[in-house]
């Protein structure tokens, strides 16, 4: 018989949400604190997977990085360490605040833990995250650089990489995904409201493909916009994993997501 697994709730906290993206290297301070000090009074077991924002975008687009090892880009290996260390200093920032405020997170790099091979991405380093949950330390893994076994890189993402935990932690279900974002959720038209557009609440997985989205031109995060995220929730749907799609600048709404208490969002059921 198997032990029965322990529940786990992933954390993404967009870039564009921390960080000025129109400003490269600018940290929204006020923001930020804010979303730390929910995160720092739920006792559960969490990863928080950051984005890069304005840290991570510019030099990753600068040194075409996710599109992996190009003779002709000048100094695109030094852009490698950059993008990195970019995203290793923007990181610490926020883990800083974490423990300097007696939370017990510790950094995990992605660009140690997740390794690409062709198209495909996988953890080889699930244990290693188990056992540190299992101390009660709390996981802070980033989109970051990935190196590929074949002899290059690219960019992983914060969202591939809640897949990949999704796929591959063992001891722990992932109960839900929560995406924190900067509107309520998913917004479809809806010709009956005087906005031309209504808030998603609840709706199946199955049911996205066919959803009219408002044009809003929402922004979850740089990386993909509204439809490449839907792509990834469909993903992670089809693991039986929950998403809900939180905003991320009202007061205690993370907080409340945590904790599993009604907030006004958008909720993407696993099909039945
Ligand atoms: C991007 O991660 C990481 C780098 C560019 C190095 P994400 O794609 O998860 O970041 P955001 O949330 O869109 O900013």
């Amino acid at each position: 018989m198997h032990a029965l697994k322990k529940e786990i709730i992933l954390l993404k906290l967009g870039g564009s949400l921390l960080t000025d993206k129109n400003k490269p290297y600018s940290i929204r301070k006020e923001i930020v604190r804010n979303v730390l000090s929910q995160i720092i009074k739920v006792y559960k077991k969490i990863i928080v997977i950051h984005g890069g924002g304005s840290f991570g975008h510019p030099p990753a687009k600068k040194y075409q990085i996710s599109g992996g090892l190009n003779s002709a880009i000048s100094n695109q290996i030094l852009g490698v360490a950059e993008t990195h260390q970019s995203m290793n200093y923007f990181n610490s920032y926020l883990v800083n605040i974490l423990v300097e405020n007696r939370y017990p997170a510790i950094t995990m790099q992605s660009s140690s833990i997740f390794v690409k091979e062709g198209n495909s991405m996988s953890m080889h380093s699930q244990d290693i995250i188990e056992t540190i949950l299992n101390l009660g330390l709390t996981p802070i893994l980033y989109g970051d650089v990935i190196f590929d076994k074949n002899g290059s890189f690219s960019i992983i993402s914060g969202d591939e990489i809640i897949y990949l935990l999704c796929l591959g932690l063992t001891e722990y279900e992932v109960s839900k995904v929560i995406f924190t974002m900067e509107t309520d959720g998913i917004y479809i038209k809806d010709d009956n409201n005087k906005n031309g557009h209504v808030l998603l609440n609840d709706c199946f997985a199955r049911e996205l493909d066919s959803l009219e989205l408002a044009d809003l031109g929402q922004k979850i995060d740089v990386t993909g916009g509204i439809k490449g995220k839907i792509d990834f929730i469909k993903k992670i749907c089809d693991l039986n994993v929950p998403v809900q799609l939180v905003n991320g600048l009202k007061e205690d709404y993370i907080l409340k997501a945590l904790m599993n208490q009604d907030v006004d969002c958008t909720n993407i059921l696993v099909n039945e």
